[in-house]
């Protein structure tokens, strides 16, 4: 049985937080384990150029996302793991699949538009101010990042789904311009809990609004900041809604079947908040007091860092290699 092919990309636009861990990383190594798919996840750091211009920062964050990943047990044999820069056919389909994307698409694109929305609430006379043309073309090169290899599946919350629906409409247009299938059409895979983790602050837990718990933050550091995870007013005793409750959301992802099968219970005869709390800082501690260690140690081995990087990067260029074989073919850049 062929392997399908399932991909995704994170952008290191911060330190990484447990919103992170529980809607995007922990579903993707769990994915990586079945034997019918072949994951490739990569750290989008040219996406993240469009609003990060701090050379410093955007090197640290690229290296500590790569260190999680890596702590948190993804394994370099099994996963395709590698940094989007290391791959410059990305940027050369980029630019073929552009001449193939009507504007009025990416008019039409959720971040783009928000920008422009909040200029005309600001009254800014010029409603692209502060758009560049990478933050513009963003969804060109996501697609790029996709369609090379030949993606069946690409898991993201749901946020990214217009991002998906406009690369199959990329792909559809070229496929079509050369009657063959040169790309693959790729599905969103979006995790079936849909669960958005709230931050301290109760909007969602975000890099961009310093209201997240660090997923390697120290055991005392992390234990204040599960205590400070918003609740309700139920008291001791109450009974309490487990999949309303973001300490549940966050257990389940990090605990055992059996366990969350208890503490759903638990949740159900009353438990007082703060033993659940209790509870989850110590699944929680159980599962990143190792991670947090290796992590360490990874952001101080560059070497070895820079050699699962390398060498993820040269697995992708094989496969980006023969999709660009055939689209220059196809564009008549060689002939067959
Ligand atoms: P951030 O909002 O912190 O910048 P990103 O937009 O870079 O996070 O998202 C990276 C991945 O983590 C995406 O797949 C996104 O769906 C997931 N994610 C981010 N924040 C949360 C959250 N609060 N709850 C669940 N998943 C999240
Ligand atoms: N746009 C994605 C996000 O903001 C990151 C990303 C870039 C991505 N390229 C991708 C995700 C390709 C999936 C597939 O979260």
């Amino acid at each position: 049985m062929s392997q399908q092919v399932v991909l995704t990309g994170i952008k290191p636009t911060g330190i990484p937080h447990l919103g992170n861990l529980v809607g995007a990383i922990e579903p993707a190594l769990k994915l990586s384990h079945s034997r019918d798919k072949r994951a490739l996840y990569f750290i989008a750091d040219y996406h993240a150029l469009t609003g990060l211009k701090d050379a410093q920062l955007l090197h640290d964050y690229s290296r500590s996302l790569a260190a999680t990943w890596i702590a948190l047990g993804l394994d370099p044999n099994r996963v395709v793991f590698y940094r989007q820069s290391d791959v410059p056919e990305v940027f050369e389909l980029s630019w073929i699949l552009a001449c193939f994307t009507p504007k009025g698409l990416m008019n039409r694109a959720h971040a783009y538009k928000a920008a422009v929305q909040k200029n005309q609430e600001d009254g800014e006379a010029d409603l692209d101010a502060g758009v560049n043309m990478g933050l513009y073309t963003y969804p060109v090169l996501m697609a790029a990042d996709i369609l090379l290899m030949q993606t069946d599946w690409v898991p993201v919350g749901g946020d990214q789904l217009q991002h998906i629906e406009i690369t199959r409409d990329i792909a559809q247009y070229f496929n079509r311009q050369y009657r063959r299938e040169i790309f693959t059409l790729p599905e969103a895979m979006i995790d079936e809990s849909g669960a958005v983790i709230p931050g301290l602050d109760g909007r969602k837990m975000s890099k961009s609004y310093n209201n997240t718990i660090p997923i390697f933050a120290n055991p005392e550091e992390l234990r204040k900041l599960v205590f400070r995870i918003a609740t309700d007013s139920s008291r001791p005793g109450e009974p309490k809604d487990p999949d309303a409750s973001t300490i549940f959301q966050i257990f389940r992802v990090v605990a055992t079947d059996d366990e969350t099968k208890a503490f759903r219970q638990l949740f159900e005869q009353g438990i007082a908040w703060k033993d659940a709390k209790e509870h989850l800082f110590d699944v929680l501690n159980r599962r990143l007091s190792g991670p947090r260690e290796r992590f360490r140690d990874l952001i101080d081995d560059t070497a070895a860092l820079d050699e699962i990087l390398a060498s993820g990067a040269q697995k992708a260029r094989q496969v980006a290699g023969e999709t660009m074989g055939a689209v220059r073919s196809a564009i008549g850049q060689t002939v067959e």
